[in-house]
């Protein structure tokens, strides 16, 4: 039924703004992370500053030599050091340690003119030197304490290493597997996203800023950059507003009113405009309709890549319309520290714009007591017992068992039995004590993770041989960087195989090596990597037995195993603890509860493919054989495994759902049972579904979600409350509005639903 009328819930106007003029380069004043005494210093500092100096904090250079050691490391060595002495460099970057830290900060401190401190930033993406799972895999276990306490153990290390800034959490949602950088974020739903955003900002920044076990986030990359065309990353997007205003900006809201301190600007276009001159996004939205008063860092380069885009002819006038957008500093595209003086004394940049950005990068940096105490992350005892500290280890070993997705297990093969069995365990992957720190791990050392294999030798009541089978991936470097190519080598197959035949059991570890996805890591085949499709049906012709561990930073098409394989095991990239998570896992001394943050598509022609997809006009229907219909004619139209799933080795029933409407809210219950023989965790999963609006809705959207403990046989009521906020939406002018009508509400262990009702919203 179309609504006659319905009510507008207004929560911010668009703002049209020319130019200089603009809105969003004004401080507000009502932002409680706001101290008037910190306003006050700022204000004070700016006085005395030239406009070089101004310009200089907006400024940000990648480390440039080795500071305790004397050899320049790039062409532009000199010039950065000479800007730093001159004031001219308001952060660094990949500048990590206590010792390293102290001596460019000595430099700023007592070098310049007026001794500002830097703001040193860093990828802590997943952990700094001890690392927890992947994002991605972290968002799998949809536990936010774990995932807040995982960001606070990074921010602890990080934070003892010298660094103030990280250039987390990145709050991209994306639908594409094949995007290497799916590894980074939450996955594709935005009311998740959202959620994890809270988390790892809180987890990151604390409740207060200048600890010296905290440092502040930034969420990236505003915006759209994880739809890029294709999947190839830096690619072209383009987006309609509706999926602009209700799936990609929700989680960088979300961010900003957790208090994050910063915001990175992403490489792509939106609508033509790259988005580090993107005005719209930067100070229409951010800063003057969110009310964002921390600072925005351009992402790398992205200032000069406007000329490769066809926007700025040169990096002069890229400088100029960035400024003008609202980007606050420059990674390293020399933009503002060569250019923006000489526009603003041509006119063509206002200074109140640098005043703008410097302060609001001042801000931050009085924020985080750099001040009070230049060199307070700068403790060498501290850093030495803080790194790889037995608190840190078992938080992201905590944190690695819950972001295990159980994907199926027939016959209950899992958990294995802990004695008398002849286990194989199989796969390159499962040796590898470097690939499952994954990607962004720029601060660990190489073989620093538990492998499989270790993790499973401390179970000693069963035999266990291991032979490697096939290597998934041979490294080449580029620009210092191991990049991963696939291995065609079979000659390992043999061995593998006879251990295989003798043994009761086989648990393979197959997947993606760490540096297959990540920045820069697009793919077009979505399978099992080089010769591991093959070697997996190689062994299953002798032993039916197998246990697939999977290790990958992105969505699979694994079809042929999820037929034939009985148990199958996601287990990402899980950091340091990694052998000792899965091996828990195996042997049921954890119960799994992980659940998909991402849909398994089960072709990569399926992809983008998204369980919140909108019905069109054309709905396929279910087993029918029709042609003119929003289908394949070569597959079928649902995923492999649907977003939220997730097994145990309990099982659940859902039972009794109940909605109540009164006064505009919802009031749902459903009763739980633990109708298995252990205890084990449920990730009840509340969606809806708007089934008319003036705005067309998805089929479905995740509104609510609870992680609930049960014994065996216990029941639990769960409830979940519907407000205004989870049953509106953003209309195409940006407005947040809630139409009365029909719904339905659904309520299950996945986003395939077991429950559902239908209620009226009036
Ligand atoms: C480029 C990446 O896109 C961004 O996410 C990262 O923070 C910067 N490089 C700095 O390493």
């Amino acid at each position: 039924m179309r609504k006659s009328n319905f009510f507008i819930l207004i929560i911010s106007l668009l703002v049209s703004c020319n130019e200089t003029n603009r809105p969003g380069f004004e401080m507000n004043s009502d932002n409680p992370t706001k101290s008037s005494l910190i306003e006050d210093k700022v204000n004070t500092l700016l006085a005395q500053m030239t406009l070089e100096e101004k310009i200089g904090q907006m400024n940000q250079y990648n480390g440039f030599w080795d500071v305790t050691g004397p050899a320049p490391k790039d062409g532009n060595a000199s010039k950065k050091y000479e800007h730093l002495r001159k004031g001219y460099v308001g952060s660094m970057l990949n500048v990590r340690g206590v010792k390293d830290v102290m001596a460019v900060q000595k430099i700023a401190v007592e070098e310049t003119r007026l001794g500002i401190p830097l703001i040193i930033g860093f990828d802590v993406i997943h952990g700094y030197k001890t690392l927890s799972p992947i994002p991605l895999a972290e968002s799998a276990s949809w536990d936010l304490e774990a995932i807040k306490k995982s960001s606070e153990m990074a921010a602890k290390e990080a934070a003892a290493a010298g660094i103030n800034w990280t250039f987390a959490p990145m709050v991209d949602i994306s639908r594409d597997a094949r995007w290497g950088r799916v590894m980074e974020g939450a996955g594709e739903d935005p009311f998740l996203g959202c959620r994890i955003a809270e988390a790892r900002v809180t987890g990151f920044q604390g409740n207060d800023l200048s600890s010296y076990n905290t440092i502040a986030a930034c969420a990236k990359h505003f915006a759209g950059y994880g739809f890029a065309e294709g999947g190839r990353d830096y690619n072209t997007v383009d987006i309609g507003t509706s999926t602009l205003n209700n799936i990609i900006f929700p989680p960088f809201k979300a961010a900003t009113d957790a208090g994050v301190r910063t915001f990175m600007n992403s490489f792509n276009e939106l609508n033509g405009i790259p988005a580090t001159g993107n005005a719209y996004l930067q100070r229409d939205i951010l800063k003057e309709q969110w009310k964002f008063d921390g600072f925005i860092v351009s992402d790398w380069g992205s200032m000069l890549e406007m000329i490769a885009h066809g926007h700025a002819k040169d990096l002069k006038q890229a400088a100029e319309l960035s400024v003008i957008a609202g980007s606050d500093m420059d990674m390293e595209s020399y933009g503002y520290v060569e250019e923006l003086a000489n526009l603003v004394r041509e006119g063509k940049v206002d200074k109140i714009l640098i005043d703008d950005a410097a302060k609001r990068i001042l801000r931050v940096k009085y924020e985080l007591g750099l001040f009070d105490d230049p060199y307070k992350y700068c403790n060498v005892e501290r850093e030495k017992e803080v790194t790889g500290s037995k608190e840190i280890h078992e938080a992201s070993l905590d944190m690695a068992k819950k972001s295990i997705v159980l994907l199926k297990n027939e016959n209950n093969i899992l958990p294995l039995k802990k004695e008398g069995q002849k286990i194989a365990l199989i796969g390159a992957l499962a040796s590898d004590k470097t690939s499952p720190l994954g990607s962004w791990r720029i601060g660990a050392d190489d073989n620093t993770a538990v492998s499989v294999l270790e993790g499973m030798q401390h179970y000693k009541g069963n035999s266990l041989t291991y032979s490697k089978g096939a290597d998934v991936s041979i490294g080449k470097t580029e620009f210092a960087f191991e990049v991963k190519i696939n291995s065609s080598d079979k000659s390992d197959f043999g061995k593998a195989i006879s251990a295989a035949s003798n043994a009761d059991v086989v648990v393979m570890v197959l997947g993606e090596h760490g540096f297959q996805s990540g920045e820069g890591r697009s793919r077009t085949e979505l399978g099992l990597p080089g010769v591991q499709q093959e070697l997996l049906e190689a062994i299953f012709k002798v032993n039916k037995n197998i246990v697939l561990v999977l290790n990958n930073g992105r969505p699979l098409t694994i079809n042929w195993a999820d037929e034939n394989i009985p148990a199958i095991v996601e287990a990402w990239q899980l950091g340091t603890q990694s052998g000792n998570a899965i091996a828990q896992v195996l042997y049921g001394d954890y119960n799994p509860s992980g659940k998909l943050p991402m849909t398994f598509p089960r072709h990569v022609g399926q992809v983008p493919i998204y369980y919140n997809y909108k019905n069109t006009g054309r709905p396929v229907l279910p087993d029918e054989d029709i042609v003119f219909w929003s289908h394949y004619i070569d597959e079928s139209n649902s995923p492999l495994y649907v977003f939220g799933h997730g097994l145990s080795y309990t099982s659940f029933k859902y039972a009794n759902l109940k909605v109540n409407t009164l006064d505009g809210e919802v009031n749902v219950t459903v009763d739980l049972t633990n109708t298995g023989k252990v205890k084990g965790k449920e990730v009840v999963q509340l969606y809806i579904h708007d089934l008319y609006a003036s705005v067309t809705r998805p089929v479905k959207e995740l509104k609510g979600f609870q992680l609930i403990e049960l014994d065996p046989n216990e029941t639990k009521s769960i409830e979940f409350k519907l407000t205004h906020k989870e049953l509106g939406f953003f209309s195409n002018n940006g407005d947040f509005v809630v139409e009365p009508g029909d719904f339905k509400v659904f309520v299950g262990g996945s986003s395939k639903t077991v429950l559902e009702k239908e209620f009226e919203l009036k």
